[in-house]
């Protein structure tokens, strides 16, 4: 006879889990090797990248994400939201150009476009949760000038799909990387694949140093642009003639360089990136393996030995998928419902088209007849999905016994909501 299921934290039940779960990726491993070689910078006094006597740390970094991603060319730059803005801004994409990118992302993807004074378009997803190469070809016009896959949640969008779809309409592919760095996709780094592409090493992603970026790319003007762009346009050529790097005349640009110290915390987390995402990778797989007689959908993988640990289920409706959340969360398991399981066009600052130069007015794109509007069921099989999908973060210090908690309390939640 099996035993009647706990009652639900939620409801009052005793939870599964106690104490508190590792949520982090990079930023939970930041230990001794990150101290000594941040110190090493402290200790040289020289935070910043191009002074006479930088330690050539943020230069090491790019060469090792050259090396790693199999790209001709990366800059390191302060943000992942910068490196997609300025990823647009070097390829020339621009105001009047209309951009595809999926219906679920993060917000920084959007912005990047709105940045660049170009025109978000949103294209489906599938349900591999990324974009589905059949609906980018559904969206094209005679505006889109580039589509950015995003790698959402460790797992690589189907590049082949989309790089024939780009090729045929003559788009810029533009990889958001953001949350997939060591991430593959059928034997390639995702980020080799787009004519740039764009990480991000913020607090919560692969690794980190707080704040940080990169774009890659193998084109050689594409970098030159970025490079010049990422530091006042390339005035330092005039200035001082320091930065032998930049050719051609200045232009206007922005500050976006990383900082010596970043780097050396960058440098000791890219020797890890390796083990992060291969422990990730095997606490979500075994997982998903102990959870197999459940009548759970999962997430598909659209390359199941290169994806960098993703866990994320679809329940049959919505209100499941938020209840299951909720319980889960409840039991004391790190889950939830990503971006609140609505599409990214849904964000209100999104829908409404608030940006910070135009309170509510639509997004400019002169040479288009009527303006884009976004409401509600624009992306339904997206709404629908993400609607319906529940995340558990995976950590690489998840223990064998923290990934039994999970399983444990999946099942206890599944016992009393399917
Ligand atoms: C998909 C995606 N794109 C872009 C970004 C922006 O990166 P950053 O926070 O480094 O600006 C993020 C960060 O969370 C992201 O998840």
């Amino acid at each position: 006879m099996t035993a009647m299921p706990d009652r639900l934290a939620i409801d009052g039940g005793t939870p599964v889990r106690q104490v508190p779960y590792p949520r982090g990726r990079g930023a939970e491993l930041l230990g001794a090797e990150e101290i000594r070689r941040a110190t090493g910078v402290l200790g040289d006094g020289a935070l910043f990248r191009y002074g006479p006597t930088a330690g050539g740390r943020v230069t090491a970094v790019e060469d090792e994400l050259r090396r790693r991603c199999g790209t001709r060319h990366a800059l390191a730059l302060s943000s992942g939201s910068t490196a997609l803005s300025t990823a647009l801004t070097a390829l020339g994409v621009g105001e009047g150009d209309e951009v595809i990118v999926p219906a679920v992302t993060f917000v920084a993807t959007v912005g990047a476009v709105v940045m660049a004074r170009a025109v978000p378009v949103f294209a489906e997803v599938d349900d591999s949760l990324t974009l589905d190469p059949a609906s980018v070809a559904a969206n094209v016009t005679e505006l889109t000038r580039a589509v950015i896959p995003v790698h959402l949640d460790n797992v690589a969008a189907d590049m082949t799909g989309i790089g024939r779809v780009a090729t045929r309409h003559g788009l810029f592919v533009l990889e958001d990387a953001a949350q997939a760095a060591g991430v593959r996709f059928h034997g390639r780094p995702a980020g080799s694949f787009g004519d740039a592409a764009a990480l991000s090493f913020q607090q919560g992603k692969n690794i980190t140093c707080g704040e940080g970026g990169a774009l890659l790319t193998s084109d050689w003007d594409v970098y030159d642009r970025a490079l010049r762009f990422h530091d006042q346009g390339g005035q330092f050529t005039t200035s001082t003639g320091s930065r032998s790097h930049h050719s051609g005349a200045p232009f206007i640009g922005t500050n976006q360089r990383m900082t010596e110290l970043a780097a050396a915390v960058l440098s000791a987390q890219l020797d890890r990136l390796d083990g992060i995402v291969s422990r990730c990778r095997e606490v979500a797989r075994a997982i998903r393996d102990a959870l197999g007689d459940l009548p759970l959908t999962w997430r598909r993988l659209p390359d199941p030995t290169g994806e960098g640990g993703s866990l994320i289920f679809f329940t049959e409706d919505a209100k499941t998928a938020a209840r299951f959340a909720a319980a889960l969360a409840g039991e004391g398991i790190p889950a939830g419902q990503m971006y609140g399981g609505a599409p990214v066009y849904l964000n209100p600052a999104v829908l409404e088209q608030r940006t910070a130069w135009s309170d509510g007015c639509p997004f400019a794109c002169p040479r288009h007849p009527t303006t884009r509007r976004y409401h509600p069921g624009l992306c339904p099989v997206s709404e629908d999905l993400f609607g319906r999908s529940v995340i558990v973060a995976v950590s690489p210090v998840m223990t064998d016994r923290d990934a039994e908690d999970v399983v444990t309390a999946v099942h206890k939640v599944a016992r009393h909501l399917l």
